[in-house]
Order: C-alpha cells, then sequence, then structure tokens
C-alpha cells in the first residue's frame, strides 16, 4: 500500500515538475535536465529526512552554489523519497527527469559491478580512509566516468554511511542469534551474502518500506547507521541495535552527464568546488550527528549492544573471495586497502 503510493506520489511530482518548469528541461542538445546559463534549478534526490546531515550539506550546497554563479546554478533538495526511491531516483537522473541524486553504493553495484570493492565489508577502516580512497581521482577516475555512455550518469564523490549495525527486536550478540531473523538489506547481491554469511535471512527491499515492514513483522530487522536508525525511526519498531560494525557504508551524489556537460567551464568549477566543499561539511557533520542520534534513540526506548565482534569477522572471512572475483574490483579494493594509515 505505502510503496504504491510513493510510486504514484513520484509518478505525480515528477509530472508536476516538468509541467511547471520551464523551458529548461531540455538542452540545446535535446537532452532532459536542466539547461545551462538560464537560471536552472536542479532537482536533487535524496531518501533522508531534513534533520539527516546529507540534506543539511546539500541544502548549502544549493545556496552557495547559486550566490557562485549568480543565480545561473541552484539546486533543489527533495527529501524523503518524494522523486522516489533510489533505485527509480538513479533511472531518472540518467534520463534527465531528475538532475542528480544520492543514491547509495549498492545501487550502483547493479549497474558496474566494480562497486562491489567499495560495498564490500572491510574496504574502509574509518570514515576518514573512506573520504580519502574515494575522493582520490587516480583510485576512482576510471570507475566514475564508467556509467557514463552507457547510463549518462556521471559520479562526482560522496558521503560516508558510517558504520552499519544490525537492529531488530531483541539482542544479536553472535551470528547464532540471527538464525530464522529476516534481515532487510539494500538491493545488492554483496549485500545479501553478507547478512546470510552473518548468519540472518536477507530481504532485500527499499529504505522507505523499511519502518512498516518492521512493524508489521514482515521483517525482525534491518541494518543501518545511528543516523538513519533515529531520523527513519526504525529505534521504535525494532529498539536493540546490536554494533556488528559489519561495514562503513557508502553513498555518492550522481549527476546526469548531459547536465554537467552543459555547464560553462566556470559554472562546471565552482560547482565541483562547492561539492568539495559539501562533501567536507558533511563529515563535519557526521560524527556529531552519530552521538546526537544515539542519544536521542537511547532516550526513546533503544538499547545499544557489544556483540562478540570476532564471531562476526570470522563469519564474513569468505565473502571477498566469494564477491570480489574480477580483476577490476580486486584492484579497487587493493587500491582502497594500500591507502589505509
Ligand atoms: C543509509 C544511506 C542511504 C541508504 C540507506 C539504506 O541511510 O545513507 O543512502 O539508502 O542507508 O539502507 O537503504
Amino acid at each position: 500500500m505505502r510503496k504504491h503510493t510513493l510510486a504514484v506520489t513520484a509518478a505525480f511530482s515528477i509530472l508536476a515538475l516538468s509541467a511547471c518548469g520551464s523551458g529548461d528541461t531540455t538542452d540545446s542538445t535535446g537532452a532532459a535536465g536542466a539547461g545551462a546559463g538560464d537560471g536552472a534549478d536542479m532537482r536533487l534526490a535524496l531518501n533522508q529526512t531534513e534533520e539527516h546531515p546529507s540534506f543539511i550539506a546539500l541544502d548549502n550546497f544549493g545556496t552557495r552554489l547559486s550566490e557562485e554563479t549568480d543565480g545561473r546554478y541552484s539546486i533543489e533538495v527533495y527529501p524523503n523519497e518524494e522523486l522516489g526511491a533510489q533505485a527509480e531516483a538513479l533511472q531518472y537522473v540518467g534520463d534527465g527527469s531528475v538532475d542528480m541524486g544520492i543514491v547509495s553504493g549498492t545501487q550502483l553495484e547493479n549497474l558496474n559491478d566494480d562497486f562491489a570493492a567499495f560495498n564490500m565489508p572491510g574496504a574502509f577502516d574509518s570514515v576518514e580512509h573512506q573520504m580519502n580512497v574515494i575522493h582520490d581521482e587516480e583510485i576512482v577516475g576510471e570507475l566514475y566516468a564508467s556509467l557514463e555512455e552507457s547510463n549518462n550518469v556521471t559520479i562526482l564523490g560522496g558521503f560516508t554511511q558510517g558504520t552499519r549495525s544490525i537492529y531488530s527486536d531483541a539482542p544479536v550478540e553472535t551470528p547464532g542469534d540471527l538464525a530464522g531473523l529476516k534481515i532487510r538489506v539494500q538491493e545488492s547481491p554483496l549485500h545479501i551474502g553478507m547478512i546470510e554469511a552473518m548468519g540472518g535471512s536477507a530481504t532485500p527491499m527499499a529504505f522507505g518500506e523499511v519502518y512498516t515492514a518492521l512493524q508489521s513483522g514482515v521483517l525482525d530487522g534491518a541494518e543501518n547507521n545511528e543516523v538513519s536508525y533515529f531520523t527513519q525511526k526504525h529505534f521504535e519498531v525494532a529498539p536493540f541495535y546490536s554494533r556488528t560494525n559489519h561495514l562503513v557504508g557508502l553513498d555518492y551524489l550522481i549527476i546526469n552527464t548531459d547536465v554537467l556537460n552543459g555547464m560553462s567551464e566556470e559554472d562546471r568549477q565552482a560547482f565541483l568546488d562547492g561539492w568539495t566543499a559539501t562533501h567536507e561539511e558533511h563529515t563535519e557533520l557526521w560524527a556529531a550527528a552519530t552521538e546526537q542520534a544515539i542519544t536521542d534513540a537511547e532516550a526513546g526506548g533503544a538499547t545499544f549492544v557489544e556483540v562478540d565482534a570476532a564471531a562476526f569477522s570470522e563469519a564474513l572471512s569468505t565473502l571477498q573471495d566469494e564477491f570480489l572475483t574480477t580483476d577490476s574490483q580486486k584492484a579497487l579494493f587493493e587500491a582502497s586497502r594500500s591507502a589505509a594509515n
């Protein structure tokens, strides 16, 4: 029911937006998206709430970009999956009905399995390590351009998702505690394999459906960072957050390639500089947001549980061999590992 409503809302929003958007939805190349130099207000799809650091940093990005380009470009951030869940948002950015979006690495893994290297538990030791790797042109240059021809999508870099852990309505201290539990995962073969390896039964599902599924018992649990655990109110329906810390997750900023290429050199530079300031701001906000989310979730009745960390890392130890099988996947993973410390 909720899924249906969301899909209808998203379709309606897009129709409404293209109806009220002026000539800026088609540029001189005939490509859809915001045109260059005509006061283009770029639409950005996000699946988080307005309290989330990603919304805050991106909203500030829009304000700064507008100032820097004398109003030639601005960004309107649509939160809460208003423009669709991430799988749809990715398609819309490609076809130009939406200009930009934040999508999890798991979505990109479905278009190019090289992205699995960075969705792998153990790829990153910390947020700092992750941000260094994913903004290192030498490591990611080819990867980020890899969807331009096939999907008309350019990747610009990313935001951390912080450390992800499992939550449910009972503590999970060992892999054995996950036996028989249906745990929501993002739509990725690797993450399905990850939850199975940890001892649970994986159910792939869009982010916005998780609360209702936990509430109704379709799911027994899910896995995410503390910030989403609190801002999505999942703590209300899954009050035990068990610190499996199985992964430092990663979101990417994507843009329609024609929109990016349609910018004048000056505007494009302002845009790219603005984005650098934006992911730096996000990283600064992240640690405090995580602490605040823990405090707020605890005040709302959540319990944070320590786990048998060695047992979980042992359970995950064969995942790399199983899921990183190509030379390019292995090279990306190794490049990340070499950049640690
Ligand atoms: C995090 C991440 C989102 C992702 C979500 C999920 O909140 O920031 O981009 O969609 O996890 O688990 O689906």
